[in-house]
């Protein structure tokens, strides 16, 4: 569900007309819907609302500052995964005591930074991390709140790529290996335990996985307090999946009431980390036709958007709705939507069944709110995109599009070449 929708054959983000964003910021530009944002984040905290809980948005879907800002006044924590998020998370007013930090290669530096900013807790990922931020626990005179994060060994039934709960995955500690694992981070003189933490992949669309994931960490739960180590923070990840083409995912709501009266009579702050299914949907990627090609084989509708601006094609074949955002009654035709790379990889879409499109006409590419601008890159040396949110008839940017002085910032050229 978004608000994202014709009126008279014109794509409205909200109460806007699209093309009013395009032609005053031109294309390709991201725009996110206020409404559709809040919608999605109340969802979750609606459905847990049994239980204590927290809801930690994932950054890594979306971490434009207005984003962020919008969730933290609505009572919102984050999961971070880098110094970079957490500084973002930080700077947009996530209070610090909300905030998780979770991946498996945090740097010394990032470990003293989330220290000195007294995080909620570290989601540790391996025995040698664990050590580490003992160590510079140490240093610092400060004890570290630590969850493990458990890998359950789950099958999450996604693509690959973005599947993370397997004993193959880099992530997390073996569910075999946890209590040992425990038991040391409990003799380590600056490291106090929290939590526990497990996410097992991502764009998931049954309830299953997650229940069943959840079932195996309870019983490790059960186990590391018949053996004195309490926990406090129960952090299930987040992985729920959206609607990007026919997909019938679960909602907050199917989540909570498969997962909650799991959790019995036991004592636990309940953290989630959802990313897509709350950003998803609120988002869309408006790009302009730059020319129509009739190759050998194909019809190419060109467009000033490219992998650098939405990766997710390119990188896991995804799919995304792209729609015209004034409709017509052409015929239709089949056609690759193609970008400007230098790449044979670079499309949105693939063999698209599409009404006829004319130069200089827009198109939406749906459901481009989470692994969006985030994943987005220079590459080819093209600015990135604007971003623009609409709150009812109210707009504004969020992020002015890149200019080219922002492409050779930072850089320069020795006296020696
Ligand atoms: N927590 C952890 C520890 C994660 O690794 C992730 C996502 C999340 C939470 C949020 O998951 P979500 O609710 O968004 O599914 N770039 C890929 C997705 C990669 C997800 C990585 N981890 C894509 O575009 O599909």
């Amino acid at each position: 569900m978004h608000f994202f929708q014709y009126k008279k054959g014109e794509l409205f983000a909200e109460d806007v007309p699209v093309s009013e964003i395009v032609s005053k910021f031109g294309t390709p530009v991201y725009i996110y819907s206020h409404a559709t944002l809040l919608r999605h984040f109340f969802a979750y905290d609606k459905a847990f609302d049994n239980n204590p809980h927290i809801i930690c948005f994932a950054l890594k879907a979306n971490s434009n500052a207005a984003i962020i800002r919008l969730f933290a006044k609505h009572g919102s924590g984050a999961d971070v995964v880098s110094g970079g998020e957490l500084y973002r998370a930080l700077k947009a007013g996530i209070p610090a005591k909300k905030i998780v930090y979770a991946g498996v290669g945090k740097t010394e530096e990032e470990i003293r930074y989330a220290l000195k900013s007294r995080i909620l807790m570290f989601n540790v990922e391996s025995e040698n991390e664990l050590k580490e931020i003992d160590r510079i626990a140490g240093e610092m005179s400060v004890n570290a709140p630590i969850a493990l994060r458990i890998n359950p060994d789950i099958d999450p039934e996604t693509h690959p790529y973005i599947s993370t709960g397997l004993k193959k995955h880099k992530f997390g500690i073996p569910i075999d290996n946890a209590l040992e694992y425990y038991k040391l981070a409990k003799s380590l003189k600056n490291i106090d335990v929290v939590g526990i933490h497990k996410h097992i992949g991502s764009q998931l669309t049954k309830v299953s996985p997650f229940v069943d994931a959840l079932k195996r960490i309870l019983i490790l739960v059960d186990s590391l307090t018949a053996q004195g180590i309490k926990i406090d923070y129960l952090d299930i990840g987040g992985g729920l999946g959206i609607t990007y083409r026919d997909e019938e995912p679960p909602v907050p709501e199917d989540l909570a009431r498969n997962l909650l009266p799991l959790l019995g009579k036991r004592k636990l702050t309940l953290l989630m980390e959802p990313g897509r299914s709350i950003v998803g949907n609120a988002g869309i990627l408006v790009t302009k036709t730059l020319y129509l090609k009739e190759g050998a084989e194909k019809s190419f509708i060109i467009v000033d958007a490219g992998m650098n601006d939405l990766m997710r094609p390119s990188l896991y074949g995804a799919y995304h709705h792209i729609q015209p955002v004034v409709k017509n009654r052409r015929e239709k035709i089949v056609a690759d939507i193609v970008g400007p790379i230098c790449e044979s990889g670079d499309f949105l879409a693939k063999d698209r069944e599409i009404r006829n499109v004319k130069q200089g006409e827009y198109l939406a590419v749906m459901s481009a709110g989470a692994y969006g601008f985030t994943m987005s890159s220079n590459y080819n040396s093209r600015p990135k995109a604007a971003e623009v949110m609409v709150k009812g008839s109210k707009y504004a940017l969020v992020r002015k599009r890149e200019t080219f002085n922002d492409l050779v910032r930072g850089e320069s050229i020795p006296e020696f070449i």
